[in-house]
């Protein structure tokens, strides 16, 4: 007699769960409350060819009207399924070259010339297309089920008009995850981008020189309203503390510290396309603009500094597009001689290639069982249990992930550096900084002509 032995459904949301962003997963189906920034709107030109767009692991098409609409839908024609990667984008739609029907980007059927007169059935018929907006230069896709989607999130950087604000587009061969933690792991940068200088290879002002000075700083971080935020600190000059400060933002954002509070803002989204590969956005703000190398007392570029790398030409292919040439496949043009010789400590010339090296090194996804996490580690940790708590409310009360229906909790997030007073603890010194911070577009409409 054999008998089966069912294993029981498990409904345990524990932080590798948070990996998994397929439709119908507990993270998939969480990402999909938010509006995601799907295609740069570079991208698309009205009434030229679609492209394929991977996104949430769903085989997507994008395209433009000839209205300047974009569209985002199922790559399937809804008739027999042909790929409408193929199709003709002609008088504000796109048509199907398999039997010519057309749809609207909303996804309506306003054409079905293979079907005699008086069997026309276009009102039954519709593909499935997904509500798109356009802001900060990006199109961005609500993949969710709600008939009216929810507000757009007000992060600072990427709900900047298109002509102020920088974006850009990196994609990378590994899990959303693994990227955005990078970015909160601000002890890697001593050693992964800074190993092999000294404190005295910068000139006096670049706050630089404190992080090479001391690569292992005090930590501070607390839970947030919009995710979770850190401050590394480091002893500066009479009685003051230098403050690297970064956060998280639900559900796969980042700020960095990549200037002075006062005088970037920046937000990066690293939207899954599918478990194994993320695109990342990043848009940036700055007062003036940042030197993509980072020069000595003598102006020479500092090795391993640069801040921009080598893109292969972009294909239709889904994982076609912003692959920089450096990859997986290459040991992404490691310089052992470089590594080896002390110029720089990695042997990668450009910080773009250091980071992404490290986590594409990890595998597709990184098992998070085999990993020892240590009190420098506390934002990852933080951060994780901070996703798997909504993540859990979301799932089991059905409550609405962070910032989907409160989109203005986002846009009190800034990251940066500076140097306070070290009486002032965590989070006051943040709260204190922030306090005094203006937005752009305030900065804008309040300057003189
Ligand atoms: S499969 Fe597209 S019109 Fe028939
Ligand atoms: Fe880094």
């Amino acid at each position: 007699m054999s008998s089966t032995i069912v294993p029981p459904v498990s409904t345990r949301i524990d932080t590798q769960a948070l990996t998994r962003i397929g439709k119908g997963t507990p993270m998939g189906d969480f990402m999909r409350q938010y509006w995601i920034p799907a295609i740069l709107s570079s991208e698309l030109v009205a009434d030229r060819e679609p492209v394929r767009l991977m996104l949430l692991g769903e085989k997507l098409i994008a395209f433009r009207d000839s209205n300047g609409k974009a569209a985002v839908m199922d790559e399937r024609c809804p008739h027999r399924g042909v790929s409408l990667f193929m199709g003709r984008v002609e008088d504000g739609g796109i048509r199907c070259v398999y039997h010519g029907w057309k749809f609207l980007a909303d996804g309506t059927c306003v054409d079905m010339p293979s079907v005699p007169e008086q069997q026309q059935c276009k009102h039954l018929v519709k593909a499935r297309a997904y509500p798109t907006r356009e802001c900060g230069g990006v199109i961005w896709a609500y993949l969710g089920d709600r008939a009216e989607p929810p507000s757009m999130p007000l992060i600072e950087a990427a709900m900047l008009p298109a002509q102020e604000v920088n974006v850009y587009c990196l994609q990378r061969e590994c899990n959303y995850l693994q990227m955005a933690e990078s970015d909160l792991d601000t002890s890697h940068f001593g050693f992964l981008h800074l190993g092999c200088l000294e404190p005295d290879d910068f000139p006096p002002d670049n706050p630089l020189r404190f992080a090479a000075e001391n690569r292992a700083p005090e930590f501070a971080s607390s839970e947030m309203p919009w995710g979770t935020s850190y401050g590394a600190h480091r002893a500066a000059s009479d009685g003051q503390r230098y403050w690297r400060v970064a956060n998280f933002l639900f559900p796969f954002w980042t700020q960095t510290p990549q200037g002075d509070f006062s005088d970037h803002i920046d937000a990066r989204a690293f939207v899954p396309m599918d478990d194994h590969h993320t695109m990342m956005f990043h848009f940036s703000w700055a007062r003036k603009s940042r030197p993509l190398v980072v020069e000595d007392n003598n102006g020479k570029p500092l090795p391993g500094l640069k801040n921009n790398n080598e893109l292969l030409p972009n294909t239709t292919d889904w994982f076609g597009r912003w692959r920089p040439i450096a990859n997986p496949s290459n040991d992404w043009l490691i310089d052992r001689d470089m590594q080896r010789n002390g110029v720089t400590f990695s042997g990668l010339d450009n910080i773009r290639t250091q980071d992404q090296a490290a986590v594409e090194s990890m595998g597709p996804i990184v098992d998070h069982a085999l990993e020892h996490l240590v009190p420098s580690d506390q934002m990852v940790g933080k951060t994780r249990r901070r996703m798997v708590k909504a993540l859990q409310r979301f799932v089991e009360q059905k409550v609405s992930p962070p910032g989907v229906d409160d989109p203005e909790v986002f846009a009190a997030a800034r990251s940066g550096f500076f140097v306070a007073d070290a009486q002032v603890d965590w989070p006051d010194v943040y709260h204190d900084r922030a306090r005094s911070l203006q937005h752009p577009a305030a900065e804008t409409s309040t300057s003189p002509a």
